[in-house]
């Protein structure tokens, strides 16, 4: 009897070095990383930032801030997003890539090797992924700034996504 049983594949890629990309990937990676000290992470001391390169070649960078209620908080994905719309027209500006960096403070010593965005933002970036009209890869950096997991779209993340009719 033949079996109903399916598997996703997704395809990533290690980036082991950061020196082979293209200077503008160099350039957006930096700016997020420099950024981190700007995450207004009390409560939970993880510092996230999201850096974003445009098709003018402007570099967008933002971070996390969060809130004494804590589902007031935005993450630093969807605050870096939140910015194209009042700085350009998303008709003629276009995202060529995305970059999330991290870093642990503090006493906290568990958490991921890698930054990877949560459900919320996957479906916020999978929106901009629409208007974009154009796939863009997603770089997931390490904890040491020195490798990322590279996704040459959303849809690598978000199997079964609540999706455009
Ligand atoms: N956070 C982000 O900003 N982006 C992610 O990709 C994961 C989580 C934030 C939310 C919260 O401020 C803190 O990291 C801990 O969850």
């Amino acid at each position: 009897m033949m079996s109903n049983k399916k598997t996703f594949q997704v395809d990533y890629e290690i980036i082991e070095e950061f020196n082979n990309l293209p200077n503008e990937l160099q350039e957006l990676i930096q700016k997020t990383i420099d950024v981190l000290p700007r995450a207004y992470a009390p409560y939970s001391n993880f510092h996230v930032s999201a850096g974003l390169l445009l098709s003018n070649d402007e570099i967008l960078v933002n971070v996390n801030q969060e809130n004494i209620a804590f589902p007031v908080g935005i993450c630093a994905e969807r605050a870096v997003l939140s910015m194209i719309d009042g700085l350009h027209d998303f008709n003629k500006t276009k995202i060529k890539a995305l970059v999330i960096a991290f870093e642990k403070q503090g006493n906290v010593s568990k958490g991921p090797e890698f930054i990877s965005p949560c459900g919320m933002c996957r479906q916020a970036i999978l929106e901009y992924e629409f208007r974009n009209e154009a796939v863009f890869p997603i770089f997931m950096l390490h904890q040491h700034f020195n490798s990322a997991i590279k996704v040459s779209s959303i849809r690598s993340l978000l199997p079964f996504s609540f999706d455009r009719m």
